[in-house]
């Protein structure tokens, strides 16, 4: 759990940096999308501060992080258009980390934690439900962003060819919060649990798209080529 949690950690600071650093930019005439933006970067504030609370609750030291994971994040954290990190952010990333959140809700060994996903988990819809929004009404004015928004993720797969996307650690950590023992059976189930998962988050990614306006074929291409990250 140390290990997700740290995971996280990391996950939710690049989620306060991007709409912290958007809502500086903005014209202040868009008053409701920096209220939007500022309630954004306060609940990723909190969300930094409760997991960062729950890692250390029986350790002094966090768990690893991996230069793959940082890269990862720096491409959505350096994204310069508006557009284009809510896309990256809020509809692929945020999107994907309801499904893990959700997935630590059912599977963490204690109440705790579990209720601190969950509440997570709600406050990321919200950011998730403003980017949808925010990119379908966007796209209803100026369908042209469409391939923008494509060519920003494939090129930010190309940048991450080389990593090694999401970290071992916290794909054996989520094994073993899933299978709730070190039993092999239990592992073989912990193992499904986290195939499922990771096939939902592509289901509703593609979803996502598909409703803001892609179509289904390009759905599937550009979730396939999401940040193995995650975020
Ligand atoms: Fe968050
Ligand atoms: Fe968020």
């Amino acid at each position: 759990m140390v290990q997700i949690m740290t995971y996280l950690i990391e996950n939710e600071t690049a989620a306060l940096l991007v709409p912290s650093r958007l809502v500086s930019q903005l014209h202040p005439h868009f008053r409701e999308v920096m209220q939007a933006l500022a309630l954004q970067a306060a609940d990723e504030a909190r969300h930094i501060e409760v997991f960062t609370r729950r890692a250390l609750l029986k350790r002094t030291e966090l768990g690893l992080s991996t230069a793959g994971g940082q890269t990862s994040l720096k491409t959505l954290v350096e994204e310069p258009d508006f557009a284009i990190a809510s896309f990256l952010l809020s509809v692929l990333g945020e999107g994907t980390f309801l499904s893990l959140l959700w997935f630590l809700d059912r599977h963490a060994a204690d109440p705790v934690t579990a209720a601190v996903c969950r509440l997570a988990a709600q406050d990321e819809a919200r950011h998730v439900a403003f980017g949808m929004a925010h990119l379908r009404e966007h796209i209803s004015q100026d369908a042209g962003i469409l391939p923008k928004l494509a060519n920003a993720v494939r090129r930010r797969h190309d940048v991450l060819r080389n990593t090694a996307g999401l970290n071992a650690e916290v794909f054996d950590a989520l094994l073993l919060v899933a299978s709730g023992s070190w039993d092999p059976s239990d592992l073989r189930r912990g193992h499904e649990n986290v195939m499922g998962l990771l096939q939902e988050m592509d289901e509703l990614r593609q979803k996502r798209m598909v409703h803001i306006g892609f179509s289904a074929a390009e759905a599937q291409e550009l979730s396939a080529l999401h940040t193995r990250n995650f975020m």
